[in-house]
């Protein structure tokens, strides 16, 4: 959950490496730190705190003026093991060797104390004691060090390090953190994801696990551990070079809620053909989904909220059995797993240490395995049969957002295959089910045009301490993403309620002016959903109602309002996150937040 960069080249390493520890910083922001080669040996700058008070430290540092090009590592930091410090800021340096490190080591407390590198630590980081052992190791052979070094490690890595004697030379090895890397007109580069790297090419590799990466300034190389050359296999993002910048938009999140229309249009368009659903390009086959008995989505946190979604869909269209398990619980559940069970995987990063266990322990059990993912050569791409790319580009914000409906907009499209595959649906109904689907990026483009709207409801909402979610069937699962969102960046306790499930509990905690957030777009549930309403008007609640439009005819009451654009009620999940996304954002931004980087968190969890 760090973000990780190495470059060795003819640019600015300073620049270089601060302006990608920016884009990382998504990755974890408690503390920042940089490492660059200089005549004496690497010149270290760190702090508790984000990019840019490290960036303040920098700039009035005279080495940097001497400095300029060159070879230096950095790293952004969400801690794990040892507190929030300068001193537990990456870079570590231990004798010979600077490194930063992503992931957790469980067995350094063993390691430091078998090798007795107690003496030589400063930090009460488990990557520090990484530094010490392959300083204890080194002997002039960097490849000895690493490998000697690695095979005592127990616990994920990605490793970027400076050897004192090997001046603009980084070299790097992993085990299931993430590293990729690039070599192009500016230097040789890696980090710990893409964002960092596409500023300069959208050509880079996947830097295999158990392998030795080493970055000179006009080339990579990349060994086995047995000290085999291998070649890198490069891939080709289809990321615009400038896709990670936030183009005049305050903050990403927003930037990104903007994006949605035309990422939910790339991710529709490039899989329907003849107005039907068509994964052939993918290679994922129709038998993946006439074979199955069941289906078990695993995710986490926002993917798992399009996986309730797609539950929904397949209940009622095709009236199979499916689950939605969040990955962490997964295989401490004793899931029924066998081969004609589908799992399908999501996760906008393809990194979630906990989806991607899931994964593995569900091949093993003989499950076939179809991933919806945004990020590509990542680990749960690797582990998967088949994998549908949501083709959202890079999302930064930690609020996970235009990930989120173009994953619902990939499942709208398996819900459709399957049942055209299994003859729930002739080819006229999945023809016209697709014709809906493809409208959904103009739903969206109607939400985000009234954003004043539901800015002026935002303010009703600024001061609550609690809030509450209220909606029955579909509505249900968009208020359950809503709440999160809303949580998650503005720090106010928010829960999503099924409505009919209020009196049996939660309607005790409605008392006069508690704000409820109520979503009204399932025809059917309507008048039932109405008098929930009503009752906890009754009790007091302070009313917002986000309603299809052609609903709210025959609402008699006077309630503060949203209208949201008339789909058939299957697809109105598309048009009502937008709207309570914006809702979340401005709550957020208006409260003063740092929105993009709400406390705590991290964009990419990669520990368990
Ligand atoms: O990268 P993933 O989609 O696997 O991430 C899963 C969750 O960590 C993520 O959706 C998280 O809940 C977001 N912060 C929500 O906005």
């Amino acid at each position: 959950m760090c973000g990780i960069i190495g470059y060795t080249g003819e640019e600015n390493v300073k620049d270089v490496l601060l302006d990608s520890l920016d884009l990382l910083e998504y990755r974890g922001y408690d503390s920042a730190g940089i490492a660059v080669e200089g005549h004496e040996g690497p010149h270290v700058i760190k702090c508790a705190g984000r990019v840019s008070d490290l960036r303040v430290i920098c700039e009035s540092e005279k080495f940097f003026t001497e400095q300029a090009e060159g070879c230096g590592i950095g790293h952004t930091r969400w801690a794990t093991h040892g507190g929030v410090s300068d001193a537990n800021a990456h870079p570590h340096c231990v004798g010979e060797v600077t490194l930063v490190h992503n992931g957790i080591i469980e067995n350094f407390r063993e390691l430091a104390a078998h090798y007795d590198l107690g003496e030589q630590l400063k930090s009460e980081t488990d990557s520090e004691v990484v530094a010490a052992l392959l300083n204890h190791y080194y002997d002039g052979n960097p490849h000895d060090a690493i490998k000697k070094t690695v095979s005592k490690l127990k616990g994920t890595f990605a490793l970027v390090v400076l050897f004192a004697d090997r001046p603009g030379v980084i070299y790097s090895t992993r085990n299931v953190s993430p590293v990729v890397a690039t070599v192009c007109e500016e230097g040789a580069m890696l980090a710990s994801d893409l964002t960092a790297l596409c500023r300069f090419t959208n050509r880079y590799f996947v830097v295999p696990e158990y392998h030795i990466l080493e970055l000179h300034r006009d080339r990579v190389m990349l060994f086995d551990l047995e000290g085999n050359e291998k070649k890198p296999e490069f891939l080709s993002a289809d990321w615009e070079l400038n896709s990670a910048g936030k183009n005049g938009y305050p903050f990403y999140m927003e930037k990104e809620i903007m994006e949605q229309p035309k990422a939910i249009e790339r991710t529709i368009e490039c899989r329907v053909a003849g107005g039907m659903p068509d994964f052939t390009r993918e290679g994922v086959p129709d038998s993946l989904f006439t074979d199955c008995e069941r289906v078990t989505i695993v995710a986490c946190g926002t993917a798992m909220h399009s996986g309730l979604v797609a539950q929904a869909l397949v209940k009622s269209i095709l009236h199979m059995h499916i689950d939605v398990e969040m990955a962490s619980e997964f295989m401490y559940s004793d899931p029924v797993l066998d081969e004609k069970t589908l799992v399908i995987a999501i996760s906008q990063s393809g990194e979630t240490i906990d989806t991607l266990e899931a994964v593995k322990y569900a091949r093993l059990r003989g499950a076939k395995c179809l991933s919806i993912l945004n990020v590509k050569g990542s680990s749960i791409a690797r582990e998967s049969d088949y994998v549908l790319f949501t083709n959202a580009g890079p999302e930064i914000a930690v609020a996970s957002t235009k990930a989120y409906t173009t994953q619902l907009a990939v499942l709208y499209l398996i819900v459709a295959k399957m049942a055209h595959c299994r003859d729930v649906f002739t080819t006229e109904e999945t023809q016209s089910f697709i014709r809906e689907l493809q409208r959904t990026p103009e739903a969206v483009e109607k939400v985000l045009a009234e954003r004043r709207d539901i800015h002026l409801l935002a303010n009703n909402v600024l001061d609550a301490k609690d809030l509450f979610m209220i909606g029955r069937g579909l509505d249900y699962s968009i208020l359950q993403e809503g709440s999160l969102k809303l949580k998650e960046v503005s720090y106010i306790h928010s829960e999503a309620y099924a409505s009919g499930e209020l009196k049996h509990g939660p309607i005790a905690l409605i008392t006069q002016n508690t704000p409820v957030i109520a979503s009204v777009t399932q025809e059917k549930l309507m008048s039932k959903e109405m008098s929930n309403i009503r009752e906890v008007r009754a009790r007091g609640a302070d009313i917002v109602l986000f309603i299809k439009k052609s609903l709210a005819g025959s609402v008699n009451e006077d309630y503060r309002t949203f209208l949201l654009p008339d789909m058939q009620d299957a697809f109105m999940v598309m048009p009502a996150s937008a709207a309570l996304q914006l809702l979340a954002y401005y709550v957020s931004s208006d409260k003063g937040f740092d929105v993009d980087k709400p406390r705590n968190l991290a964009k990419v969890v990669t520990v368990e």
